[in-house]
């Protein structure tokens, strides 16, 4: 795997694509995020893992999402760019080791949609982005995120707090990302942001 080359194309394929109301490129500073929290994770979790394909597949998990219609799979689409666009820069074992990451980063065996089915049994790689994705709407990139999100819907800081706060849809948002997470140090890691946003709205008032 050339992994510097699939760096240098990876971020020049997601910078500054449009992403409202989140900033332009938003997917690109997700996924850089992203990498890191799945690092950290596999290393305290002791996992074997290939770093550097871990690495790339939580850089690139949402490559298919700007520009993604409703309609449309933003994880289908994602692995079929990956699977076209990266096809040079590594072997067909990695290619689709990478492009099975980006397919199932969203199918999360311990959420409520596999409530009652059979839970898909994924590899360390896939399940590492999954908790890294949803970790990395909390804590101080969930604030920019629910201040983004507030300011499109025209919120005062008040409403915003009771948002945070009371709203079924910030309940159910965190009570999922609690049940949906895979390892425990995700679980800790979780709680820890969830506090940093308390406090922060605490704050705000
Ligand atoms: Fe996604
Ligand atoms: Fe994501």
């Amino acid at each position: 795997m050339n992994a510097e080359a699939i760096r240098t194309r990876a971020v020049a394929m997601m910078t500054g694509k449009p992403e409202p109301p989140c900033e332009p490129g938003y997917r690109l500073h997700h996924g850089q995020r992203v990498e890191t929290l799945a690092l950290e994770i596999a290393e305290r979790e002791k996992l074997d893992v290939c770093r550097e394909r871990l690495a790339i597949g939580a850089l690139v998990h949402d490559i298919g999402k700007p520009g993604c219609a409703k309609s449309e799979s933003h994880a289908v689409k994602g692995a079929e760019i990956v699977r076209s666009d990266f096809a040079d820069l590594m072997d067909a074992e990695e290619l689709e080791a990478v492009a099975q990451i980006v397919l199932h980063h969203y199918d999360r065996p311990n959420s409520i949609w596999f409530e009652g089915k059979e839970k898909p049994e994924w590899t360390p790689d896939i399940l590492l982005v999954q908790d890294a994705d949803v970790l990395d709407h909390f804590g101080v990139p969930g604030i920019w995120l629910t201040l983004h999100w507030a300011t499109h819907k025209n919120f005062t800081p008040s409403q915003t707090i009771t948002e945070w706060f009371t709203s079924e849809y910030m309940c159910s948002w965190r009570r999922e990302a609690r049940r949906s997470l895979n390892f425990q140090t995700s679980r800790r890691l979780l709680e820890l942001r969830i506090a940093q946003m308390d406090d922060f709205f605490r704050r705000l008032k």
